[in-house]
């Protein structure tokens, strides 16, 4: 509203309802979350997952052999993760103005952008394409650049925890593949202990970004339930996987990954959104958009909060205020580990619109 209200107009907007955060409010409690978040996590990161893409495997040993159908799949994992820096750049744009988004976005980039060296790596050393072959491609995907899917923050965010949970499900299954446990015929008998390695490296990276991007999102979802419920609900109407319009030979790739049981529709409802879905309360597709639903269907007479109530019922909120909690026990812990505690300690603040046990909001 602000950007179409004239400034003198600015004081006219209707106030918040008496007991309930404001959105300045609200906005300065998550931006505090992300930033004790951001620092727990960069500090585990550089503690568990601090390896390198040329010196931790052992990339003399892996296998020359390995089927054509590997190879496009790596080749695919190269050329998407390759945009790392068009990622975190368009990112960095949306979230400049919040530390522990941008900061983290930093880091996230420095992570993502070894997953591309390394599949580079995997592609050279299968000895399967040529470096001039590999130069050649990565030219022509440089020649592109990757756009946001999504014109605001908080569709990105949410995009972004789905997308990072499909990216690690795709790593899990090449891991498998190369572990010699593929149950399709064309590539029973693969094993590849280096390509396992590698998948199962950064599939574990993958993992630390889907639970950081789902923390942000979960405290979106306790602080905007109903902003936070209408971009999933959006985001999932139209998920692909990154990069899906820039690989010049997505089709092929695609079609591979699906046939060598990595990735498909099926896994994406099963393996990804269902677990997002749970990991956020929320009971299933359906259940989402019919809440959704409902939620328009309440008159909001005075652009007074009437809504809340109805938005409620679309997930357990119970559980992401038990989620949300945690998280800031997670990040005060973090932070007494260094004496920042006595400083500046992160707190968590209820919102006083979450309805309470007996079902009445708190402010009924
Ligand atoms: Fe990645
Ligand atoms: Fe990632």
């Amino acid at each position: 509203m602000a950007d179409i209200m004239p400034p003198n107009m600015l004081n006219e907007r209707p106030r918040t309802p008496a007991g309930l955060l404001s959105n300045q409010e609200k906005d300065r409690l998550i931006e505090r979350g992300f930033l004790g978040l951001y620092r727990w996590y960069t500090a585990r990161s550089q503690e568990t997952r601090n390896w390198n893409p040329d010196q931790s495997f052992d990339w003399r040993a892996m296998s020359k052999t390995l089927p054509p159908e590997i190879i496009t799949v790596i080749q695919g994992f190269f050329a998407v993760e390759q945009y790392a820096p068009d990622f975190t750049s368009q990112l960095m744009h949306v979230v400049r103005r919040s530390h522990g988004r941008s900061h983290f976005q930093l880091r996230w980039g420095s992570e993502e952008e070894k997953h591309a060296d390394a599949w580079e790596n995997a592609v050279l050393f299968s000895e399967q394409r040529s470096p001039e072959w590999i130069a050649e491609y990565k030219e022509r995907l440089r020649s592109q650049v990757w756009e946001l899917p999504f014109p605001d923050a908080i569709h990105n965010l949410a995009y972004t925890v789905f997308q990072e949970r499909a990216t690690q499900l795709n790593y899990l299954n090449m891991m498998k593949i190369a572990q010699g446990k593929s149950e399709k015929p064309h590539l029973a008998g693969v094993t590849d202990a280096v390509l396992a390695k590698v998948s199962q490296t950064i599939a574990v990276d993958e993992a630390a970004h889907y639970n950081f991007f789902l923390e942000g999102l979960r405290m979106y979802l306790y602080y905007y339930p109903e902003r936070t419920l209408e971009s999933i609900k959006n985001v999932i109407g139209q998920f692909s996987m990154p990069a899906a319009q820039l690989v010049p030979d997505w089709q092929e790739f695609y079609e591979t990954v699906y046939r060598a049981g990595i990735y498909g529709p099926r896994d994406f409802n099963r393996d990804v959104m269902q677990i997002a879905f749970r990991n956020l309360g929320i009971e299933s597709r359906k259940a989402l958009e019919e809440g959704i639903k409902k939620t328009r269907e309440v008159p909001d007479f005075d652009g007074a909060n009437h809504k809340t109530t109805a938005i409620f019922d679309t997930f357990d909120y119970g559980q992401v205020e038990g989620d949300v909690r945690r998280l800031h026990v997670k990040i005060q812990e973090y932070e007494k580990s260094f004496g920042m505690d006595r400083l500046d300690p992160t707190v968590f603040v209820e919102n006083p619109a979450v309805p309470k046990k007996d079902g009445q909001a708190a402010d009924d």
